[in-house]
C-alpha cells in the first residue's frame, strides 16, 4: 500500500466508547478525514479472548482497508492490548497506532513516585500489555492493574456522572492501596466518569487519559512520515458499525456531546471469528 496523504484516518473501536478518542483526533487535526468503524454487533470487546479480539480487529482493518485508509488508530484499549501484534505482522504495509503506547508514555512522564494504576477491561488487565508498555519507558514503576468492566455500562447508559456513578467507582476504588499518584484511564469510556473519579481520589493525583496523548501521537506520527494532508478547511467523517446504527448514534450524543451530523451506515462485514493465521 503506498503511503497517501490524501486518503482518511481510520479509527477503530468495539463500538460508541472510540468517539472519546475520535473526540481528541478531530480537535488536534481539524483538516484530516476520519472514518470510524465501531464494531457494535460483537462488543464488548472487555472480556473476551485474545484470539477472538484479534481475529475481530483482523477484520475491522481489512474493512477499512477498502475506504483506503492511509493509517489505522485501534482507539479501542482492548484491541490495541490483545491485537496489535498480529495487526502489524498480517498488515505490515499500514500504518497503525494503538492507545496504549501514548498513553504509557505519558503516565511515565506524569508520574513523580513511579506507582501507578491503570483503570481498565478485564481483557486489559489479563493482557498485562499496560504494565509492559509502562516497564519500557520506566522499569521502576509500580503499576497495579483495576478492572472495572461495569463502568462500560455506565457510561453507555448515560450515567456517568450522580450518585449511581460515585456509588460504583467507590466500590472499585476500594480495591486499590492508596499511594499511587498517577491513575490512568485505559478504556475508551472512562473519560466520561474522569469528573466522578477526580472528586473521589482528591486533587493530587494526575489522571492520564489515553484519548489526548493518542491525538497528539498520530498528529507526531503523520507529520514524520509527510502523511498529515495539504488540504485546508473542514475534514470530512464517515461512521460505520456493524450492528445497530440508529443506537450508535443516539450513544453517541453521551460521548461528543453533540449529535452525529450525516448519519451511521451500516457496514457490510462477515462476522466470523475465526482468526487469521499471524
Ligand atoms: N472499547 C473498550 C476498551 O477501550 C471498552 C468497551 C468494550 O469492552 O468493548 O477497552
Amino acid at each position: 500500500m503506498a503511503a497517501n496523504s490524501h486518503g482518511p484516518i481510520g479509527v477503530f473501536d468495539s463500538g460508541v466508547g472510540g468517539l472519546t478518542v475520535y473526540k481528541a483526533l478531530r480537535e488536534a487535526l481539524p483538516h484530516e478525514d476520519f472514518v470510524y468503524l465501531g464494531d457494535t454487533a460483537r462488543l464488548p470487546y472487555g472480556a473476551k479472548s485474545p484470539e477472538t479480539v484479534a481475529a475481530y480487529a483482523q477484520q475491522a482493518a481489512r474493512l477499512l482497508m477498502e475506504s483506503g485508509i492511509k493509517m489505522l488508530v485501534v482507539a479501542c484499549n482492548t484491541a490495541s492490548a490483545l491485537a496489535m501484534p498480529s495487526l502489524q505482522t498480517l498488515l505490515p504495509a499500514l500504518p497503525c497506532l494503538g492507545v496504549i503506547e501514548p498513553g504509557a508514555a505519558e503516565t511515565a512522564r506524569a508520574s513523580r513516585t513511579g506507582r501507578i494504576t491503570v483503570m481498565a477491561t478485564e481483557s486489559t488487565v489479563r493482557s498485562g500489555a499496560y504494565a509492559a508498555a509502562i516497564h519500557r519507558h520506566r522499569p521502576d514503576a509500580d503499576v497495579r492493574m483495576l478492572a472495572c468492566n461495569l463502568l462500560v455500562s455506565l457510561a453507555e447508559e448515560g450515567w456517568s456522572e450522580g450518585p449511581e456513578a460515585e456509588m460504583v467507582v467507590k466500590r472499585y476504588l476500594r480495591e486499590l492501596d492508596s499511594g499511587f499518584d498517577t491513575l490512568v484511564l485505559g478504556c475508551t469510556h472512562f473519560p466520561l466518569l474522569a469528573p466522578v473519579i477526580r472528586s473521589l481520589i482528591g486533587p493530587d493525583v494526575a489522571i492520564v487519559d489515553s484519548a489526548t496523548t493518542t491525538a497528539s501521537t498520530v498528529r507526531q506520527f503523520l507529520e514524520a512520515r509527510s502523511l498529515a494532508t495539504s488540504k485546508q478547511g473542514n475534514g470530512r467523517d464517515r461512521f460505520m458499525v456493524t450492528d445497530s446504527p440508529e443506537r450508535f448514534a443516539r450513544l453517541a450524543h453521551h460521548f461528543l456531546r453533540q449529535d452525529i451530523a450525516g448519519g451511521v451506515e451500516l457496514a457490510h462485514m462477515s462476522l466470523r471469528i475465526t482468526p487469521e493465521a499471524a
